[in-house]
């Protein structure tokens, strides 16, 4: 499955979830997740996010293999998102800032 990373948080465009032939994005405060149960690989939503923040689970950046886990755990719990929706009005400023797990809402 593909697997949205730490560069989502703050940021989340939503571009990815209108690709979705499955409708396997789940959206949380500040962040999106992936069902990797539901993904089928279709590789559309990776080329659609302005962050860079969508990687097959096998591509994850070093140091980035616990967003494998968070998205399993937290696309069980979030509402389903197929519909783009205005960012956050800072979400540039937050695009490509580190460490941003801390930030992460539940
Ligand atoms: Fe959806 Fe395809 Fe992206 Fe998987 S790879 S989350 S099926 S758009
Ligand atoms: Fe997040 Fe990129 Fe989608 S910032 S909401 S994974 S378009």
């Amino acid at each position: 499955p593909f697997v949205v990373t730490e560069n989502c948080i703050r940021c989340k465009y939503t571009d990815c979830v209108e690709v979705c032939p499955v409708d396997c994005f789940h959206e949380g405060p500040n962040f999106l997740v992936i069902d990797p149960v539901e993904c089928i690989d279709c590789t559309l939503c990776e080329p659609e996010c302005p962050a860079n923040a969508i990687f097959p689970e096998d591509d994850v950046p070093a140091g980035q293999e616990h967003f494998i886990q968070l998205n399993a755990e937290l696309s069980q719990v979030w509402p389903v998102i197929t519909t783009r929706k205005d960012p956050p009005a800072d979400a540039a400023e937050w695009d490509g800032k580190p460490d941003k797990l801390q930030f992460l809402e539940r």
